[in-house]
């Protein structure tokens, strides 16, 4: 019998995903001078295209170059020229793949000696103890850079659908921007975007619309989120399911469910406040639960290795499994 793990997956775009198997988001460091794919990310997309995952994603791509994870980092805004982003996109496609572009800014998560603009909800800067001061003093948003912000993500998510790509993910995972502000741990916003949970993710589901107003209704629009922060009184599978219902609303083609930060890397197995994770699989337990509530098909990412947890993450009712490090 045919594992399930290639059955293919029709998302609510109308695209198909030829199997379940997605290559998850990451980040290269690999772009050539001017923050543009050069021949060494072809190179790799190809490899892994061939590789036969129904789903590339791509490392992050940054909406704002003065907003940089590392100095090898992507960037895609109005101003790019569109031809090195369209031969990435051919690259990654030569498969049959599909490939998406997944779109992020970093917020209070940029290295201080990377300089640029360090934004966040509020101006809470990350502890990680002796190695706080590597990271640059966060500002708290204006309601002017919510608007530029929300404003770059549609702005590089129609470049990226001119570019050939045939989607995007929206990051707001792993304590990025969007993710600082959905949690109650760096958000302290008195203003519409902080306090409760429905103001937490007004940003999020703002990015959603603009990036949906841009783009055609067969482009995949995909999001990314935490589970959970595992950080105590952090964004938890509580505020997740508040987030995935509103997100039932919007035209989104998936979610992908992980985990942690910076300051808690859960998406590496390990967690700040204590709670412990599958060995394999790490998040499936708490996906399973938040899957519950999703009419969007689910993806988890992290810990998977073998095809037999691959299989068992789909008969727990997950649509798609990511897998970073085995393919990398
Ligand atoms: C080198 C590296 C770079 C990563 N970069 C990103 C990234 O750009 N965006 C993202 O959402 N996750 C990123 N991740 C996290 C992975 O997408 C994934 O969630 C995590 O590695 C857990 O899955 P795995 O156990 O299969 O590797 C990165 C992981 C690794 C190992």
């Amino acid at each position: 019998m045919t594992s399930p793990v290639f059955s293919p997956l029709v998302l609510p775009c109308g695209a198909t995903l030829p199997n379940r198997l997605a290559k998850a988001a990451m980040e290269e460091n690999m772009a050539d001078i001017g923050q543009v794919p050069g021949p060494t990310l072809l190179r790799l997309y190809k490899n892994w295209a061939e590789g036969g995952t129904g789903l590339l994603i791509t490392g992050n791509v940054m909406v704002d170059g003065r907003a940089m994870t590392g100095s090898g980092g992507v960037v895609l805004d109005k101003h790019s020229e569109i031809a090195p982003f369209r031969a990435w996109a051919n690259a990654a496609k030569h498969n049959n793949t599909q490939v998406w572009m997944q779109l992020n800014h970093p917020g209070r998560q940029v290295y201080a000696a990377m300089g640029g603009d360090v934004l966040s909800p509020s101006d809470v800067a990350i502890d990680l103890g002796k190695h706080s001061h590597l990271f640059g003093k966060p500002r708290a948003m204006t309601q002017q850079d919510i608007e530029q912000l929300i404003q770059r993500f549609a702005d590089s998510a129609l470049k990226a659908e001119q570019s050939g790509f045939d989607g995007v993910q929206i990051h707001a995972a792993h304590g990025y921007l969007i993710s600082q502000f959905l949690s109650p741990l760096t958000n302290k916003r008195k203003d519409k975007y902080g306090g409760s949970i429905k103001n937490r993710m007004r940003l999020l589901i703002e990015v959603i619309k603009a990036v949906r107003a841009q783009v055609a209704p067969t482009f995949a629009v995909a999001v990314k989120i935490n589970s959970a922060d595992f950080q105590r009184g952090g964004f938890d599978a509580d505020d997740a399911k508040v987030v995935i219902s509103a997100m039932n609303e919007l035209a989104v083609d998936l979610v992908e469910l992980s985990g942690g930060s910076y300051e808690s890397p859960a998406m590496q197995g390990s967690t700040a406040d204590g709670r412990t994770l599958q060995r394999e699989a790490y998040f499936l337990d708490f996906a399973k639960e938040i899957a519950q509530v999703a009419t969007m098909p689910i993806m988890t990412t992290g810990g998977v290795r073998r095809l037999a947890v691959a299989e068992d993450v789909l008969a727990q009712g997950i649509d798609v499994v990511g897998m970073g490090t085995a393919l990398a």
